[in-house]
């Protein structure tokens, strides 16, 4: 069985952060969407029909239609490490007979390449009616987004997470390496490539992760017309929000 997201409150998240707590009437686009957990958020108000669906794995998306039979949902072949490691690299999007009021992405591109992500949100992007929004999270590796749980870095709490289950990674030495970058990329639990992303091959069945953190301050850098918004509803990731070009 392939990733299927047992991920919950993406709604509320988005709500939150983009201060609207009223989707109906509006079209959605949940890029990486997978099995479209978000339309079980008990705070949705997001109509089946006029929500979309797009993920490179192909049992989240039959599982999505087969709950949400007025929705659609499609199957995005593109290469993806990990959750899509015999997929075409740099495909492009399919076309789709609509534009979006909201492209929302909940932690998909905390798992994408930096190169996927350049890439796929100038696409998105294209895809917005006017006046349109694309929000999509990222993980800021130095931010502390629980202090009172007193748990450290956003990255130190991953790496304390994979040290909990494989007390061999020495996750002081891989913490010390991300110390000041304005981005790192996790490979594997256990390889850090910083500031690159030029990482080594692995055979598709033994690829196990690949988590990518970027600051506030170099996503910014990257997308300079977005608004950037720190973590809410109680969540540890940031949200990046782009606002469709005015036309004319
Ligand atoms: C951590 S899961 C989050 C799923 C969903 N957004 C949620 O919150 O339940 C990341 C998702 O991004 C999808 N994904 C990764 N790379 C993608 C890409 N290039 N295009 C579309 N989906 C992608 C994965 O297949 C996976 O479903």
């Amino acid at each position: 069985m392939r990733f299927l997201s047992s991920r919950t409150w993406q709604f509320t998240y988005f709500a939150m952060q983009l201060n609207d707590w009223n989707w109906r009437g509006k079209d959605i686009l949940d890029f990486g969407g997978n099995i479209a957990n978000i339309l079980r958020d008990p705070n949705a108000t997001i109509d089946e029909q006029r929500y979309w669906c797009l993920d490179v794995v192909d049992e989240a998306i039959e599982a999505g239609r087969s709950s949400y039979p007025k929705a659609h949902f499609h199957f995005y072949n593109r290469y993806c490490y990990f959750f899509n490691p015999t997929g075409v690299p740099g495909l492009r999007l399919p076309h789709l007979e609509a534009r979006f009021d909201y492209v929302i992405a909940y932690s998909v591109f905390t798992n994408a390449s930096r190169a996927d992500m350049l890439d796929l949100v100038g696409q998105l992007k294209g895809m917005l009616k006017e006046g349109g929004t694309l929000a999509f999270t990222f993980i800021d590796p130095h931010f502390h987004s629980f202090p009172e749980q007193n748990e450290g870095s956003n990255l130190f709490r991953r790496l304390k997470k994979i040290k909990s289950e494989n007390p061999e990674v020495d996750i002081d030495a891989l913490a010390k390496e991300a110390n000041d970058s304005q981005w790192c990329v996790l490979v594997d639990n256990d390889q850090l490539y910083v500031e690159n992303e030029d990482i080594r091959y692995c055979p598709p069945g033994l690829q196990k992760s690949h988590y990518v953190f970027y600051t506030e301050k170099y996503l910014k850098a990257l997308f300079p017309d977005a608004i950037i918004l720190p973590p809410a509803n109680n969540e540890g990731q940031h949200c990046c929000v782009i606002k469709a070009a005015a036309s004319g």
